[in-house]
């Protein structure tokens, strides 16, 4: 199967070049899912159900999200009657929504997807590495047709998502970080077929700052005064990967995209 993953949605032009270049990249790639994450496209900060619905209806399958998500309220009950919409996994087990979730497509194998997030430099989560081995345990006991399991890690510290990468080799198709908007050059097969890369990248205005404006970030630093900054304006590009797999649910190749519209 080939699966294309879009790195964090950020705001409405983020929203666009995703709406803009899917047909192509669905075509070019033959593409049978598309998991985008989407904790940045409501504005830059969080997600609400409109927006949701939007990314759903362009023809991304399932919304993974991270230390946003709960920015705008109205996403709350939408999170607890969605099983495409996903927030982090290992959070409180009180907390509305799902973790994973599994999407099917007549004539395709099912694709699991989890969404776990860092615990280095990032709000306080339980541990990624057991939370995500007990969730294995219990998708395989449940659901042991299903082969393909794309992990989201949401997280900040490079070396945490190389960790959790290796840990995971060999049970999951890919784990494929967010959260830090800067594509890396690091995508590598691990040697049990799991596709790793430490940042898809963002989808957004690349004149910017992470894909707000440079000119209310700046300041962020300059000032100390920490407050929300608008998206930014400028060019726009789709970042993400698309891998590819084999019928036993193993990467056997993973490609960065960086589009610009
Ligand atoms: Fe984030």
């Amino acid at each position: 199967m080939n699966i294309l993953f879009i790195g964090d949605i950020v705001g409405k032009p983020g929203r666009h070049a995703a709406s803009g270049l899917l047909p192509v990249l669905k075509d070019r790639y033959s593409i049978d899912y598309t998991v985008a994450n989407g904790e940045n496209s409501a504005g830059g900060y969080g997600i609400t159900p409109d927006i949701a619905k939007a990314l759903l209806n362009m023809g991304i399958d399932l919304i993974t999200t991270g230390n946003h998500i709960w920015e705008h309220k109205d996403i709350i009950p939408y999170l607890s009657g969605s099983d495409v919409v996903i927030r982090p996994l290992n959070i409180s087990p009180l907390a509305p929504g799902k973790g994973v979730a599994i999407i099917k497509k007549p004539g395709l194998q099912p694709l699991a997807v989890m969404n776990l997030i860092g615990r280095v430099f990032m709000p306080p989560a339980e541990c990624p590495f057991h939370t995500s081995l007990g969730a294995l345990a219990k998708l395989t006991q449940e659901y042991p047709d299903v082969r393909h399991i794309l992990v989201d890690f949401h997280a900040e510290a490079t070396s945490e998502k190389q960790a959790l990468g290796w840990f995971l080799d060999g049970k999951i198709t890919s784990l494929l970080g967010t959260h830090t908007h800067v594509q890396t050059s690091d995508e590598i097969i691990l040697p049990q077929g799991t596709a790793y890369i430490t940042d898809a990248g963002m989808t957004g205005v690349v004149d910017g700052i992470l894909g707000m404006d440079k000119e209310q970030i700046i300041p962020r630093f300059t000032t100390s005064v920490q407050r929300h900054a608008d998206v930014a304006k400028g060019k726009e590009e789709l970042q993400g990967v698309v891998v590819t797999t084999d019928d036993r649910g193993r990467s056997i190749s993973m490609v960065r995209i960086k589009e610009r519209i």
